[in-house]
């Protein structure tokens, strides 16, 4: 199955993905169609901008007339839609409920025999923390059940997932994603995370897809099993996620739920409805309180809409600042954004070298890949003769000349000009307007985080060019004091600049 990408950012992607039944956009959302009731009608789903479905293999094959009609007519037919289907194995109700009587060869070929365009073999869905022995013998089997499966199903008789496991333990998700890239699939799925996803546990998602995307073919599409809440897509896109499935619309409207892209609210605790869905701008509160088709149909457009938010955020190369965003929602989400800065050296190694101009929005702001490619490319000033670097207030409205010539006649000499600016750090003035420094939207009063980050590299910066130019470090002891200046005291002669006596704070 061929898989074309065609925009990126960190390292998400808008790509394009060739299945049997046309081509379809990622990162999409496939709403899971339960075959037993399609009171929400599988056609229907293309005016939300639904692009491909998927459904449950196994319930079909475990009920006579579902099973019956399917291989007679096949899955299309049955669903009575022509979009791409991809259809699940019955893993899930396997760890849910023990009662899966089927073996995987016979759900591959039941897959194959009812026309499914992306197949998924019977994994093994081990829960988050158990012990390490359980995890890797249910890891075993999994591994054993995706050799078979690719036995069964080859690349030139239909399109066939291979399911990433290993519970919480990173090293055996690193060895299972291994494992089924060199078996070699059309797709990969993360799966196992639904426990994780109900109890917001979303640092150690974000732990295990990167152990997992670090370790599957990039140029795959990854699908993360059961992440059906639009406030997870920006982040899950950002670490590479392209395929997400939502029950979630379905189960959080039978459960009185109504979703936003920043989570979830008790649909009888409305007053209003914050949302201007066809449903929400139809029908009053009232009225979706009392119905259930109503509140799935609001919770499919917020879905839907989140996810054309993320692409358009994706072109646009905006992700990290809709990342940003969209965490303050919800504290266990700003917990997830943080910890993704830990890999962030990963991060950017995949993210665009040119963007359009750097918001700073706080939060993770300053451990941005950006942020971090400045300091890798700081051994690229080559300085001598006399240096001055001046930490000043970062407001706009002097302009750089004028900060030129009133340091000029303040008598200071020099051969290199440098501004702090944060969070990037020491920037030549040559260097003032252009990317990623000088187009940077940068709040005047910055977080401590984003002055740490650039009293770092204004320190790295001297320690490249120790012994080899003389450094004068000017700051403005009112916005700039900082133990790093200790340090920098080290490298360089240090003056401290007392602004607030010279212009008094305007009330
Ligand atoms: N649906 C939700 N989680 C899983 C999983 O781990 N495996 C499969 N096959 N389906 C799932
Ligand atoms: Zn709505």
């Amino acid at each position: 199955m061929e898989f074309e990408i065609l925009h990126k950012d960190l390292m998400g992607r808008i790509g394009k993905l060739r299945t049997p039944r046309g081509v379809v956009e990622t990162p999409t959302i496939m709403p899971v169609i339960n075959p037993n009731l399609m009171s929400l009608g599988a056609d229907e789903m293309k005016k939300y901008g639904a692009e491909m479905l998927i459904t449950n293999a196994y319930i079909i094959y475990k009920k006579p007339n579902l099973r019956e009609a399917s291989v007679k007519n096949g899955i299309h037919s049955l669903l009575g839609c022509e979009m791409p289907i991809m259809t699940d194995s019955g893993s899930y109700q396997l760890s849910e409920y023990k009662d899966v009587e089927v073996s995987n060869r016979e759900i591959l070929e039941f897959q194959q025999r009812i026309g499914s365009d992306v197949c998924v073999p019977l994994d093994i869905p081990t829960a988050p923390y158990v012990k390490r022995k359980r995890a890797k013998e249910d890891l075993d089997e999994t591994l054993s059940r995706m050799r078979e499966a690719r036995n069964i199903i080859q690349t030139e008789n239909g399109v066939l997932a291979g399911v990433v496991q290993g519970s919480t333990f990173l090293d055996l998700r690193r060895k299972s994603a291994k494992h089924v890239a060199e078996i070699g699939f059309d797709v990969y799925a993360i799966g196992g995370l639904v426990p994780l996803l109900e109890s917001h546990q979303f640092d150690t998602l974000v732990d295990i897809i990167v152990a997992s995307k670090t370790n599957l073919p990039l140029n795959a599409p990854v699908h993360l099993f059961g992440a059906g809440h639009p406030m997870l897509f920006p982040l899950a896109v950002a670490l590479g996620c392209d395929l997400f499935d939502s029950a979630a619309y379905a189960l959080y409207a039978k459960g009185k739920r109504y979703m936003t892209e920043g989570g979830t609210r008790k649909v009888d605790s409305l007053r209003y409805l914050p949302c201007s869905c066809p449903v929400c701008s139809s029908y009053s509160v009232e009225e979706v309180k009392e119905s259930e088709d109503l509140l799935a149909s609001h919770n499919l457009w917020v879905t839907f809409e989140e996810m054309r938010t993320v692409k358009q955020s994706i072109a646009e190369g905006s992700l990290w600042e809709l990342c940003e965003r969209r965490c303050r929602a919800y504290p266990a989400l700003l917990n997830a954004l943080k910890h993704i800065t830990a890999y962030v050296e990963l991060i950017e190694k995949y993210d665009p070298v040119t963007k359009r101009p750097f918001f700073y929005l706080g939060a993770a702001s300053a451990h941005r890949p950006e942020v971090l490619r400045y300091s890798y490319r700081l051994n690229r000033f080559k300085l001598s003769g006399n240096v001055l670097i001046t930490a000043t207030e970062t407001k706009k409205s002097k302009s750089t000349s004028k900060e030129e010539e009133e340091l000029e006649n303040e008598n200071y000499d020099y051969d290199h000009l440098f501004f702090v600016k944060p969070p990037f750090g020491p920037c030549p003035v040559e260097l003032k307007e252009s990317y990623p420094v000088g187009q940077s939207e940068i709040p005047m009063e910055v977080d401590s985080d984003a002055k740490t980050v650039a009293l770092e590299n204004v320190l790295k910066l001297l320690k490249l060019n120790k012994g080899k130019a003389k450094f004068v470090f000017l700051y403005d002891d009112r916005s700039w004091e900082h133990p790093l200046i200790a340090e920098i005291e080290k490298y360089a002669e240090v003056e401290k600049r007392n602004i607030s006596a010279q212009n008094p704070v305007d009330v």
